[in-house]
């Protein structure tokens, strides 16, 4: 099964890519977990795509398509998911194939606060609406005074955070076998 990663921060001593890693470190066998870069993603621009998608998008939008899943890693900027992470989905979602619809997907999210991106990560889930994402709902990984949690390293020494996220790993697998033996769950009607 694999599953690709996404962080919505760019920064390289980046919470949220530090987490990434962490779920990818304490995934259950089994699961290849690759982390996509968005760093070249450019700004969207309607115009630019009308004529010719940047190459860094394309493959963004390619990767999507190849997993069986996508973990999101979000930021929370100003009550929000960052513009870049939204600049990444919004440049993969257009026409003529977006990649998203009926893709499973989980969220984590880390911040200094103590909500630990709650509310970047339900805005992400309200994009998903659109998108067609099938999101897993619990739990929810939201790692509150995440600069404690890292040693210098980057690696998630927190124990009680490493253990919620290697609880929270075989959710997501099952979330996948469950879609795929239950045919008929229909996308949403929209006019
Ligand atoms: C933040 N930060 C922040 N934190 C939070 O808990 N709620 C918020 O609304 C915001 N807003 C916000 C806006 C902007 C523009 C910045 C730059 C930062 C703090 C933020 O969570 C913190 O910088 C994280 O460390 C960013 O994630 P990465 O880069 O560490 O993954």
């Amino acid at each position: 099964m694999k599953i690709l990663g996404v962080s919505g921060s760019l920064r390289k001593r980046s919470l949220n890519t530090k987490l990434l890693h962490a779920a990818r470190e304490l995934a259950p066998e089994g699961l290849e977990i690759e982390i996509a870069a968005i760093d070249e993603i450019p700004v969207f621009n309607e115009d630019v795509q009308a004529q010719e998608c940047p190459p860094a998008t394309h493959s963004f939008r390619e990767r999507i398509a190849a997993a069986d899943a996508l973990l999101f890693a979000t930021p929370e900027y100003n009550y929000s998911m960052s513009g870049v992470l939204k600049n990444a989905i919004d440049w993969a979602s257009r026409p003529p194939a977006q990649p998203f619809a009926g893709r499973k997907a989980g969220i984590i999210g880390a911040s200094m606060g103590a909500l630990g991106t709650a509310r970047a990560q339900y805005h992400l889930r309200q994009v998903g609406v659109f998108l067609d994402i099938h999101f897993m709902n619990r739990p929810e990984v939201m790692v509150g005074a995440a600069h404690e949690k890292f040693d210098a390293g980057g690696r998630l020494v927190h124990a009680p955070t490493r253990e919620q996220l290697r609880r929270s790993w075989p959710r997501l697998p099952s979330l996948l076998e469950v879609r795929e033996a239950a045919p008929g769950s229909d996308p949403p009607i929209r006019s």
